[in-house]
């Protein structure tokens, strides 16, 4: 241990300044989602104040960190009371710190050797799950330990957590585990948030608890989030007596299981195991921050018991963070369809963890003020696990640097660039004659969302581009025209031929006819996503409608339209250039109305239906769109005018209403069936 040189007093100062920088990285961490600074840094803070405390034991409170697990439970949820409660690990970092847990936990139960079983720690969010006669009845985070959050009904959306147990399993069990969301879906989620203007998440725990802290389970459910079961809380009866025993328990009962794990006495094996697990890390769909040890046999577990927040049975070996530091050669400016100007890094080409990595976002102008960092700056590049690198300090500056001039003007066309009061980032206000903001745009009016043109990707467009093939939108369908009387053909350029060609224009022909709704996201009109663009498609129903001056007061009726968008959709449809773009594209596309969804003949024609209970293969609103569909009219409680309730899993008074006044019950999948 690295001792202090430090008097009583220096000390103490030290200890509180450590105490509230922990505690408000906390807050960030558990209540926002949102932290500030990187695991390998908060764990250094954590490790500098255990040391201090190790080292001056009269500082030592009962609310100080070292004694505490995570944070205050926030508003909002109901509170569980967990009755076991839900511990932190000690940490180990280095090959030594292993062998001093190895060492403690036999001299404690005087043994010579003892059996370990290590496995992955995932970095997502801690949950309890409670079962009582085979049923799920209870979920809830962590919280501070003692008391967490009930998301019973967010963690009943996921996919890969059993409702119900077999006959075997005790009457009362709790199963914890970790939330997780796979790499692929937190990946897909940033890019959609990106697109609609949502949150941004840092990295795939905070996206993971973010969707679990849902008031609305409505939205968890559309996270794609999975569970890993590894520990159990209070239990009525025994289901093991290891650690592998329950987890070959759990497995058999349907949950997932981290895989592989190993089980061994000897040390280097048990390091053995942790190199290699650093070696597949890249390949897991799901992201770690290290290996766990747990005494495998549980009577030894229970023998070794608790010290403040961890347990002494087990301990957590992190992976380093993958960093390295390199030199920043230039700051450029990148500028997006919507004329937002990204600061890039570029940089000395370096390995980390085994990735070239030259260049890294710096986010935007206040980001790179907050790092001060400067241009010829050495700089650590970290890159956690498979996120994308980021820069986390300047750790030099170079001789005779300065701060950052952010440019006022857009690099590409030289427009003024402005930052708006209440925004991060500042923006090119050239539109339509900035280059850079019609080809982004041009490159997001065929992506999949839009037109989804088949072989027109980003680098055909800029390549198009550059050509002068292709201006504007419009341009893309007149293409094979012009190509059939230009003297130089597309099949003669560089990189096609006469079937890629052929193959193009194909696939452009197949696209000429489509959806309003399809059509107004592609126009990549500011703030308007997916799900924007289709509520303005179904309530303006044509093109035309739309390019009649809008109504702020109607745009903002629309569901999920603030003042902001309406702004932007409203300046979209009236500036000039604008116009003639839509004007050309009307000319050379079939541009259907919205259809507003047909109501089908069905049981459900005319009649009034209860929903209750909860569903199991879709959510309320889905349920409820799908019975409107079938033509029925969708009410909250039952009386003598319902004539159909479709009762889900743990349905209550209303179902017995239903039962009392003879209404016809039906079950989820009868309403599937249908
Ligand atoms: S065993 C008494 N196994 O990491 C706690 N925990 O940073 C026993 N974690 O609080 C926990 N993966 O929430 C265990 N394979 C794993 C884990 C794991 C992740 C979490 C757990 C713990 C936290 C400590």
């Amino acid at each position: 241990m690295e001792l202090f040189d430090f008097s009583k007093q220096d000390a103490k100062a030290r200890h509180t300044r450590l105490v509230s920088e922990i505690r408000s990285h906390d807050a960030l961490y558990y209540n926002q989602d949102d932290p500030e600074i990187t695991d390998s840094d908060y764990d250094k803070l954590r490790k500098e104040l255990e040391t201090l405390e190790a080292q001056f034991p009269e500082l030592v409170t009962p609310d100080s960190p070292t004694q505490t697990v995570g944070t205050v439970v926030s508003e909002g949820f109901t509170k569980i009371t967990h009755s076991v409660p839900m511990l932190s690990l000690g940490n180990a970092f280095e090959d030594q710190d292993v062998e001093d847990f190895i060492a403690r936990v036999r001299k404690f139960l005087n043994i010579e050797t003892v059996e370990i079983f290590a496995e992955q720690k995932i970095d997502g969010s801690s949950c309890s799950i409670r079962y009582e006669r085979g049923k799920l009845v209870s979920a809830a985070t962590r919280g501070d330990g003692q008391v967490g959050e009930d998301i019973t009904a967010n963690i009943k959306t996921l996919q890969n957590v059993p409702l119900t147990l077999p006959d075997d399993a005790p009457d009362i069990i709790e199963v914890r585990g970790e939330v997780y969301m796979p790499t692929a879906s937190f990946e897909a989620l940033n890019k959609q948030q990106a697109e609609s203007g949502g949150k941004i998440f840092a990295n795939p725990r905070n996206a993971a608890a973010g969707s679990l802290r849902q008031l609305d389970s409505s939205v968890t459910a559309k996270r794609n989030l999975k569970f890993f079961g590894y520990a159990l809380g209070k239990v009525s009866a025994p289901i093991a007596d290891t650690q592998m025993g329950i987890r070959e328990t759990l497995q058999k009962w349907g949950f997932d299981v981290p895989s592989p794990v190993a089980l061994e006495s000897d040390i280097q094996k048990l390091l053995d195991y942790y190199a290699h697990i650093m070696t597949i890390r890249a390949d897991l769909d799901y992201d770690i921050d290290g290996i766990v040890y747990k005494v495998n046999d549980l009577a030894l577990q229970e023998r070794l018991g608790f010290v403040s927040r961890a347990p002494r049975w087990a301990i957590a070996h992190k992976f380093p963070a993958e960093q390295a530091i390199t030199t920043l050669n230039a700051i450029t400016i990148q500028v997006g369809r919507t004329g937002a100007l990204t600061p890039v890094a570029e940089l000395e080409p370096i390995t980390v963890g085994g990735v070239v990595v030259s260049r890294a976002t710096l986010h935007n102008e206040d980001e790179i003020t907050r790092k001060g960092i400067r241009v010829g700056d050495k700089v650590r590049i970290e890159r956690a696990g498979d996120v994308i690198p980021k820069i986390s300090e300047s750790v030099e500056h170079a001789k005779d640097s300065k701060p950052f001039d952010f440019p006022t003007t857009c690099p590409i066309c030289g427009s003024d660039a402005i930052r708006e009061e209440d925004e991060a980032v500042r923006r090119c206000q050239g539109g339509l004659i900035c280059d850079a903001q019609v080809v982004e745009r041009l490159k997001h009016f065929v992506s999949k969302a839009a037109f989804d043109i088949d072989g027109m990707g980003d680098k055909v467009i800029r390549q198009f581009w550059d050509d002068g093939l292709i201006k504007s939108p419009a341009d893309i369908f007149t293409l094979q025209e012009r190509d059939k009387k230009s003297l130089t053909r597309l099949k003669n350029k560089e990189g096609w031929g006469e079937l890629s060609a052929q193959n193009l224009f194909e696939a452009i022909e197949k696209k000429r006819v489509v959806p309003l709704e399809r059509f107004i996201y592609a126009l990549g009109i500011r703030q308007v996503g997916q799900a924007t663009a289709k509520r303005l498609a179904s309530h303006y129903l044509t093109l035309n409608n739309l390019m009649q001056p809008l109504d702020r007061d109607e745009l903002m009726a629309i569901e999920d339209i603030g003042p902001a968008v309406a702004k932007d959709i409203i300046a979209f449809f009236a500036e000039g250039h604008n116009r003639d773009v839509l004007n050309d594209l009307k000319e050379q596309l079939v541009i259907e109305d919205y259809k507003p969804i047909q109501t089908t003949q069905s049981v459900f024609t005319g009649k009034t239906v209860v929903l209750t209970g909860t569903l199991l293969n879709m959510s309320r609103a889905e349920a409820k769109a799908k019975l409107e569909a079938l033509g029925a009219k969708v009410s909250g409680s039952v009386s003598a005018k319902t004539d159909y309730v479709i009762a889900g899993e743990d349905a209550g008074s209303k179902l017995k209403k239903a039962q009392e006044l003879n209404i016809t019950v039906l079950s989820e999948n009868d309403l599937l069936n249908i």
